[in-house]
């Protein structure tokens, strides 16, 4: 049997294309490698939203390249995703020994070429075009067998694409428009996990709060996105919903509602506010003012009080004065963010941001990035420490990742907690006394009620 290794870069949306890709190969008899050396076919699938992810991917195939080459493997080699998208046969003229080139639309093409390359009818393929339908593609899952924390909590992939056209980001680039799929569509698949045990749905895509936006549109009042909450709240058996990334220009009172409603919606919210300024919003193409933001969080904290608050932000963006930066600061110590991502600012090919004057020398964008995360840090750290003594709802997962000899489950609010347990409280819902925390855990020991 003929086997493919897969490894992932960037972020949970490459995660669950990677999966689905996997699951489909499966099925078509592959065995899926966990070694890179013995694999028959590498894929990587890569990320482009920072220079530095394209890069390790770029160094990563020369290695796999270079090693295959003096051991004479015969491996085949391909390239997929947002790369694979937005590069495409330079990726083969810069390393000769790639064989595939795999777009972001073509993710369910994958076994087919796969097969051609094995059988040595295809080489050197470049398969980037645009797909009609192809946001239907991505919904095949992994299931190993084992009780890991695969099949207590899922990604679903929503939708495709992204219109918003940040002037930063390459994602509507390599993802193209938006697409989604149908609320029937999406439930059939979420009914299927929970019918396999999963209890924890997160809906993915790269802008949710645009979900179904001309495809299905609003009724009663309702966005498609909460419509399509709803529908996945009625199933019997799911314990939690979440989702990610939705974007603050679409946060309505419809979705803020949903929280006040669905019990299954946890209180967790990763909503990227990108700067605190908002002329760098503007700058930015962002749609809302820093006012608006806050406004959204205030929201939410009054129907959520305890909600966990994520966020991205973008450190050094062309332009960014100190007292734009300030205002970042000042941003993150009045919304106190649990988990905020702090990215430095990374120049992508043919967006507006790149040609934009007052491209900030690296030490600035350094120096900001560290200021920032310490105030971050602050935050977070406060955050975690007050959890100590409180009683949390932990849905559990499966081993600790830190430590196999533990257990470890997830709050609603999207805090870890690692505890004494087994392998039979996996897929349950426990309460827990949290009775420790770090930056970024927290420690507890299963309530034991009526005592
Ligand atoms: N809506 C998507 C955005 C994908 S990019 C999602 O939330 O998953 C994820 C984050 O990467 C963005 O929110 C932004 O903070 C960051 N990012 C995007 N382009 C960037 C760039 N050119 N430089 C640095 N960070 C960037
Ligand atoms: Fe990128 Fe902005 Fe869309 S960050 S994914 S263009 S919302």
């Amino acid at each position: 049997m003929p086997s493919v290794y897969i490894k992932t870069y960037g972020c949970q949306m490459n995660e669950r294309d990677s999966e689905a890709v996997a699951a489909q190969l499966m099925a078509k008899g592959y065995a899926i490698a966990d070694d890179e050396k013995v694999a028959d076919v590498v894929l990587l699938n890569t990320c482009s939203v920072r220079d530095m992810a394209e890069q390790k991917a770029i160094n990563k195939m020369g290695d796999l390249i270079g090693n295959a080459r003096k051991r004479k493997t015969g491996q085949k080699f391909g390239f997929m995703g947002c790369m694979a998208q937005s590069r495409g046969q330079e990726l083969i003229e810069r390393l000769p020994d790639v064989d595939l080139v795999l777009g972001t639309q073509k993710f369910h093409r994958a076994a087919e070429h796969v097969e051609a390359l094995l059988a040595g009818t295809s080489s050197k393929v470049v398969d980037t075009a645009e797909e009609a339908g192809s946001e239907a593609t991505i919904k095949e899952h992994l299931f190993d067998g084992t009780a890991d924390r695969h099949a207590v909590t899922c990604f679903v992939s929503i939708m495709q694409g992204c219109n918003q056209y940040c002037t930063f980001c390459i994602v509507p680039y390599t993802r193209g428009r938006e697409r989604s799929r149908s609320i029937e569509d999406i439930v059939v698949e979420c009914r299927s996990l929970v019918d396999r045990g999963v209890k924890e749905i997160t809906l993915l895509g790269q802008i949710v709060t645009s979900y179904g936006k001309r495809e299905i549109g609003s009724r009663d009042g309702k966005s498609a996105f909460v419509q399509l909450i709803e529908a996945v709240h009625e199933i019997d058996g799911l314990d939690r919903i979440r989702f990610t990334s939705p974007h603050p220009k679409g946060y309505g009172d419809d979705l803020i509602k949903a929280f006040a409603e669905l019990p299954k919606l946890v209180e967790s919210a990763h909503l990227p506010v990108q700067s605190g300024s908002d002329r760098m919003l503007k700058l930015m193409h962002r749609g809302y003012t820093r006012a608006r933001f806050t406004e959204i969080i205030a929201k939410l904290r009054a129907v959520k009080p305890d909600i966990g608050v994520g966020t991205d932000i973008i450190v050094g963006f062309p332009g960014e004065t100190e007292a734009d930066f300030e205002e970042t600061v000042s941003l993150c110590r009045e919304i106190r963010f649990q988990n905020a991502f702090i990215f430095k600012y990374s120049q992508r090919k043919d967006t507006p941001a790149a040609d934009m004057p007052d491209q900030l020398p690296q030490e600035v964008i350094e120096e900001r990035h560290a200021r920032l995360l310490a105030a971050a840090d602050e935050a977070r750290i406060e955050i975690y420490q007050n959890e100590i003594g409180r009683r949390r709802e932990i849905l559990v997962e499966g081993p600790s990742r830190k430590n196999a000899a533990k257990m470890e489950g997830r709050t609603r609010c999207n805090k870890i907690v690692v505890f004494d347990g087994s392998s039979r409280h996996t897929g349950q819902l426990l309460d827990v006394n949290i009775t420790g925390a770090t930056g970024t855990t927290l420690y507890g020991d299963p309530a034991i009620l009526n005592l």
